[in-house]
């Protein structure tokens, strides 16, 4: 299976430096053998899907809602993303789980309307430190994968990115032995429950830890987030 490597921006970049990154970034792409996604502020996604035309690398939204369209001040359409050329959409993320209050119930009404559209679910899923030091790091992932995926369809695919909420933007990466046992532990969660889901990384990813990380057991890849906004940084994580 292609190695997926996905940046995501959360709110950086407007829609004059995506164009700028991703000119820079399709001149390196060939040097890329897994499967590439930048996930940009929805505000610069119609940049970054005219800039990437022509090229291999694929676009996604941070956070769409269960509809297509209506009276949802503020929101994104997941409609609108797969329309502009966008392939994937980001769903619970540790910052719209813990900053905008979004539960396991609505994540899980996303993740199958996304797929419905024909598009990709990325859900993110990740343990507190507090829920690491207290050893419920196995039950917090099973429960958000439980809950998440309620209404997921298994014959469609979907991506599912652990991201322990310690590691992100913390520069506190997960040493290989943690990355290669809770991996292990998802993978297997996932095959009890009946789906195959490529598993990536994400939390303070960088060029000089990447390369062991993608050596450990059921890592499909890597979601970044700082490390995704410098083409030279992100060329090399890609490159592992
Ligand atoms: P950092 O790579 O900056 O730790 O962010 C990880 C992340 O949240 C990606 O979604």
């Amino acid at each position: 299976m292609k190695k997926i490597f996905a940046g995501n921006w959360k709110l950086f970049k407007s829609p004059a430096e995506t164009r700028a990154f991703m000119s820079k970034f399709k001149e390196v792409m060939g040097s890329v053998t897994g499967e590439v996604v930048f996930f940009p502020s929805a505000i610069s996604l119609e940049a970054a899907c005219e800039a990437v035309k022509g090229s291999a690398i694929k676009i996604g939204v941070q956070n769409a809602y269960t509809q297509a369209s209506g009276a949802f001040t503020g929101e994104n359409s997941a409609q609108v993303v797969k329309e502009l050329g966008g392939q994937y959409i980001l769903i619970g993320h540790s910052e719209r789980r813990s900053i905008f209050g979004e539960t396991d119930a609505l994540i899980a009404d996303k993740v199958a309307y996304v797929q419905s559209l024909g598009l990709t679910p990325m859900l993110c899923i990740g343990e507190t430190l507090q829920e690491r030091e207290a050893t419920h790091t196995f039950r917090v992932l099973e429960t958000q994968l439980l809950l998440g995926l309620a209404k997921a369809d298994k014959a469609k695919p979907i991506v599912v990115a652990y991201e322990p909420v310690w590691a992100i933007g913390t520069g506190k990466v997960a040493t290989p032995e943690q990355v290669a046992e809770t991996h292990t532990d998802v993978h297997s969660i996932l095959t009890k429950m009946g789906f195959t889901a490529p598993i990536l990384y994400g939390g303070s990813v960088k060029p000089d830890n990447a390369g062991q990380l993608i050596k450990q057991a059921h890592v499909s890849g890597f979601l970044v987030g700082g490390a995704s906004l410098e083409v030279d940084s992100f060329q090399k994580i890609a490159t592992v």
